[in-house]
């Protein structure tokens, strides 16, 4: 079995999440790490046990690397993947690809180019508690969907490197950070909306923002919130079906019928202790599937271009 070597740009945050789903691909390798803080080179070096690097040319000069995996910035991503792929290398980057809609067709157009993959990791699309609520739309087991909510709120970010987080700029604010995850789904899930209505509470130390996207015989209406306190993260959802409603709430699904029972379908398999990560381990997933599709030579299609345009014009609309 021949090994893929990993290389992680932005070992912050979210990195952790990434770093411990390539620990469970066995024919790929983290090879190499890069952040411009040196403390953070040495988590995750002690972490992956891969070669640290401060500067990211100077990682892509040394290193043979066949997949770069971006967890920098938001405002870094295509820059960062554009470089990689004029190289040679496989590109996967965190959300949202960027904040600017012609960088998409930027990025794919590099892809062709160079004949590699790239995809952006929106992880929903491969969350099974969401994908079962897709399932349920497009088999309507269920009957019709009549109406639904979805929420992601927590804390107004406080601490992120260089404040990036509450730069409009480089982070693009709640929309960006929050709200395009239950978006990106409705995209992907039910196509484009006819129509959306918006509300948002937005200051300093504050951004809510509360929307309804009207669908041809339902609608949903989503909150994505940073509050002026500590929140702990949380995020939801509620569906109303003609015979069930499926529910996520706590990290768990659970489907109400029409009869009076219950179940929850979705069995837990992650190891990690962090409630923001998923029960059924999401990003090891969206990383199984992108290493899928760079072997065989295929798009990564679960997540497509087109999609994320759509996206990025409708979170336009919210500014
Ligand atoms: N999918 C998810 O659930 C999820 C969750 C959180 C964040 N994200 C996304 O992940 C990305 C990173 O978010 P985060 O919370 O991990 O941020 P973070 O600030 O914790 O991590 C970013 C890291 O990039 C480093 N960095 C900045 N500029 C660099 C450069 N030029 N070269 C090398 N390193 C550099 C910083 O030092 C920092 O360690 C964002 O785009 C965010 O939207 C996704």
């Amino acid at each position: 079995m021949s090994i893929l070597n990993v290389a992680i740009v932005g070992v912050g945050n979210i990195s952790r999440a990434h770093m411990d789903a390539w620990k469970n691909v066995e024919d790929a390798k983290v090879t190499a790490v890069c952040d411009i803080r040196e403390e953070m080179v040495q988590r995750a070096k002690d972490f992956t046990g891969a070669t640290g690097y401060s500067d990211f040319d100077e990682m892509l000069a040394k290193e043979k690397i066949d997949i770069l995996d971006i967890c920098l910035p938001t405002n870094l991503h295509a820059d960062f993947a554009v470089k990689a792929m004029n190289r040679g290398i496989h590109v996967i980057t965190e959300k949202p690809l960027s904040l600017n809609k012609a960088d998409v067709k930027r990025t794919y157009a590099a892809a062709q180019k160079n004949n590699v993959r790239f995809m952006t990791a929106q992880v929903l699309r491969f969350w099974q508690e969401y994908e079962l609520l897709r399932e349920a739309y497009r088999t309507k087991k269920y009957g019709a969907l009549i109406s639904a909510t979805m929420t992601r709120v927590g804390s107004t970010p406080r601490r992120s490197w260089d404040n990036w987080m509450l730069d409009e700029k480089r982070s693009g604010l709640t929309p960006f950070d929050l709200h395009i995850h239950d978006l990106d789904f409705l995209v992907y899930a039910f196509g484009k909306p006819a129509s959306m209505q918006v509300n948002r509470a937005r200051g300093e130390k504050r951004d809510d923002i509360h929307v309804v996207y009207h669908y041809d015989g339902f609608f949903v209406s989503c909150q994505a919130t940073w509050y002026n306190a500590v929140f702990r993260f949380r995020s939801a959802y509620r569906f109303q079906f003609e015979k069930a409603v499926m529910e996520y709430e706590g990290g768990a699904l659970t489907i109400y019928h029409e009869d009076g029972t219950n179940e929850q379908p979705v069995k837990a398999t992650a190891t990690f202790d962090d409630p923001s990560v998923p029960t059924s381990n999401a990003y090891l997933n969206e990383i199984r599937y992108f290493v899928d599709c760079v072997k065989a030579g295929r798009d990564c299609d679960k997540v497509k271009a087109h999609e994320l345009e759509t996206v990025l014009t409708l979170i336009e609309g919210l500014a």
